[in-house]
């Protein structure tokens, strides 16, 4: 049986640590969200339309927006203990761009974040153990961060790999800020939740769903060996924001059971473990400093 984000925390008091999970409205920030919640500790959800959700705090932010994270930021007073950086959109079947020019899901999974994190570093600090959970994927596998052509202005558009792109930089950055942050006290570390019927794959047409095994041929949804609920998803990004991890973990890599990933090569082929380019020093160094400039110029 697989364990659930409640689970993790059984037997943990979270009273008096304040924490924020990005995309707390459905599927796997929900599932987290409430688990941390249950264990005592002050959850803020975003959202990116206002709405009320019992025992959760509510903020409306919209990643794609850097004026709307910038709001929220700016707002944060006080410290913060962990930043669950799950929001996220996969295979958006056009090429679309952000307000800051960059490709719609690089823009919410990854720069997004970037700038939320970035803009409560001082609250992360005032904390002293403050914790970063990356959501990331096993998409992080398919295609790393392609420093030529970031939002595909030069290659044909392509869903997915701009998704693996997006989740690779995922990566990228809990690897950064493990090496920036880490004489703040802050640990950084990033995860695959597994696989999970959401609102995720709202951009997965039928044809796609049905050779994924994961619907039949009248549209009902199925559950193949490995599919999980969202608490079970939640699991491994709980752990990382709230459970007790050895010391000195920080921009590492953890598979949907809990485990630390071995870095191996990525490609069509690779079905485990974490991609070498997602854990790249250089590359992440070299996209904090894009998304630095975004910011700026935005
Ligand atoms: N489900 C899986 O099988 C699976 C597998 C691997 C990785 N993941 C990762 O898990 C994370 C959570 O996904 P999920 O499966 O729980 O999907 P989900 O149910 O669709 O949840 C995604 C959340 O992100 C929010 N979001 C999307 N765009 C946003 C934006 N521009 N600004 C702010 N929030 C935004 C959504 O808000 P709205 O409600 O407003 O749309 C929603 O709350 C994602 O990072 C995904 O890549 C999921």
């Amino acid at each position: 049986m697989t364990i659930t984000a409640t689970e993790v925390l059984a037997g943990l008091d979270l009273t008096g640590r304040r924490m924020i999970v990005t995309g707390g409205t459905s599927g796997i920030g929900l599932a987290t969200a409430r688990a941390l919640a249950g264990a005592g500790a002050e959850v803020t959800v975003t959202a990116r339309r206002p709405l009320e959700i019992p025992g959760l705090r509510v903020a409306t932010v919209d990643l794609t927006d850097l004026a709307s994270v910038r709001a929220f930021t700016d707002r944060w007073d006080g410290p913060l203990h962990a930043l669950v950086a799950n929001a996220g959109v996969m295979a958006v079947p056009d090429r679309r761009l952000s307000p800051a020019g960059w490709e719609l899901q690089l823009a919410t999974n990854f720069l997004g974040h970037f700038a939320l994190a970035t803009g409560l570093h001082p609250s992360l600090r005032e904390a002293g153990d403050a914790r970063i959970a990356v959501v990331s994927s096993g998409a992080q596998l398919r295609a790393g961060v392609d420093f030529e052509d970031l939002h595909f202005e030069r290659r044909p558009y392509d869903p997915w790999t701009a998704y693996a792109q997006s989740k690779s930089a995922d990566v990228l950055l809990a690897v950064e800020i493990a090496k920036r942050w880490a004489p703040d006290g802050v640990v950084a570390n990033a995860s695959d939740p597994g696989r999970i019927h959401t609102n995720l794959q709202r951009h997965v047409d039928d044809a796609t769903m049905r050779a994924m095994g994961a619907m039949d041929e009248a549209g009902n949804l199925l559950h193949p060996d490995g599919y999980k609920t969202p608490e079970q998803g939640a699991a491994p990004a709980t752990m990382l924001a709230a459970a007790p991890i050895p010391g000195g973990v920080t921009g590492r890599y953890f598979e949907e059971d809990r485990t630390e990933a071995a870095v191996v090569p990525g490609g069509p082929r690779a079905e485990s473990g974490v991609a070498g380019w997602s854990m790249d020093p250089e590359a992440a160094a070299r996209l904090w400093e894009l998304a630095g400039r975004a910011l700026r110029t935005a």
